[in-house]
């Protein structure tokens, strides 16, 4: 048996030599080692011996298996000690070659102007309203006191599919949608693109607009003005000043048109302000109250205010612009200039 096991030894150390690789490997734990295997075969012959002699047999044979199990498990170490790092080697990281570097994009003028404006906003306590860009005659001008034939038309002349649906002028509609739609206490916002037939250096057929609603019990124009002025100096700086002129709309009496000092100049007079040093920044007024009744809302019972923003003219003014095509060109080199405005 000795003699058996010494060559059997032998045969496995064979087996196992060199840079044996798995497979080879696995074949031979097979071959020595499974349960029908050489190695635990070898107790079958124990039969062959006397009962004296089967202890010291079966212990030389035990020996010998556990010997070989062990030589099995420090080969199989060593595979898996060589696989690890071929793979390893083959995924080595060269920490020194240049990344590949992610082109990010940057928010578009407007979006930015829209953004702050949302915040400033919201954070006086309105909530946003969106109204359809294709709109009917009856919301975009009759229910704004513009009936047919008003002067007022030519002034927003657009884009017609038939005599009574065209594209949006401006974002008031949004104010009898939401009026229609809600009870006072009212407080919105409307932002949106409006079309309008006007194209040069301070117009586009289309452009962007915020409008702002306030209706309630006791609503006057000085709301308005305190609202407007803590908005301006949000948006441009603390020290702006803010004043309302008189004009004149259909939906609101009365009308103002609102100016806030140069951000140029700072209201010394220069270039961008023509000398005045004021600039006009949007349009507002009391809700006409023949709008209100339109929307089926009391005169005498509610009052409120309304305000719309150009956001194109509010983005020109804030990053210094002098044509209003610059913002619709689409040219990488102006936008990648807003990154540092994206916070
Ligand atoms: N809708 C007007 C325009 O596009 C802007 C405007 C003026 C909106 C006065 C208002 C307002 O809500 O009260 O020219």
């Amino acid at each position: 048996m000795q003699s058996k096991i010494d060559s059997l030894r032998v045969e496995i150390e064979e087996a196992l030599k060199g840079d044996v690789n798995r497979e080879a490997f696995k074949a031979a734990r097979e071959k020595y080692l499974s349960k029908k295997g050489i190695v635990p075969s070898l107790m079958t012959e124990l039969r062959n011996f006397s009962p004296e002699e089967r202890p010291v047999m079966g212990k030389l044979i035990n020996e010998f298996k556990v010997w070989a199990e062990a030589r099995f498990d420090e080969v199989e170490e060593g595979i898996k000690k060589a696989e690890l790092e071929k793979k390893n080697s083959a995924e080595a990281v060269d920490v020194t070659m240049p990344g590949i570097r992610n082109n990010t994009g940057a928010l578009h003028p407007i979006t930015l102007v829209k953004k702050e404006l949302i915040d400033i906003l919201s954070g006086l306590g309105f909530e946003i309203f969106e109204g359809p860009e294709i709109e009917t005659d009856y919301y975009n001008f009759t229910a704004l006191n513009v009936p047919k034939d008003h002067p007022a038309r030519d002034a927003q002349d657009t884009f017609y599919f038939s005599d009574d649906i065209l594209l949006r002028t401006h974002t008031s509609p949004g104010q009898i949608r939401t009026m229609l739609s809600k009870k006072p206490p009212i407080k919105v916002i409307v932002p949106g693109r409006v079309f309008r037939c006007d194209d040069d250096a301070t117009h586009t057929p289309m452009f962007h607009q915020m409008e702002g609603l306030l209706v309630d019990k006791n609503i006057t124009l000085c709301h308005l003005y305190g609202m407007l002025d803590r908005l301006a100096k949000s948006l441009f700086s603390d020290d702006v000043k803010t004043r309302l002129r008189p004009s004149y709309f259909p939906f609101t009496e009365p009308s103002v048109e609102v100016d806030v000092t140069c951000c140029e100049c700072g209201g010394s007079g220069c270039g961008l302000c023509k000398g005045t040093g004021w600039i006009e920044v949007l349009g507002a007024g009391m809700v006409n109250r023949n709008v209100l009744i339109e929307c089926g809302l009391d005169p005498e019972e509610y009052s409120g205010f309304a305000f719309g923003i150009g956001l194109d003219r509010i983005a020109m003014l804030k990053y210094g612009m002098n044509n209003i095509h610059i913002l619709f060109d689409n040219d990488i080199r102006t936008l990648k200039q807003f990154k540092k405005h994206d916070k």
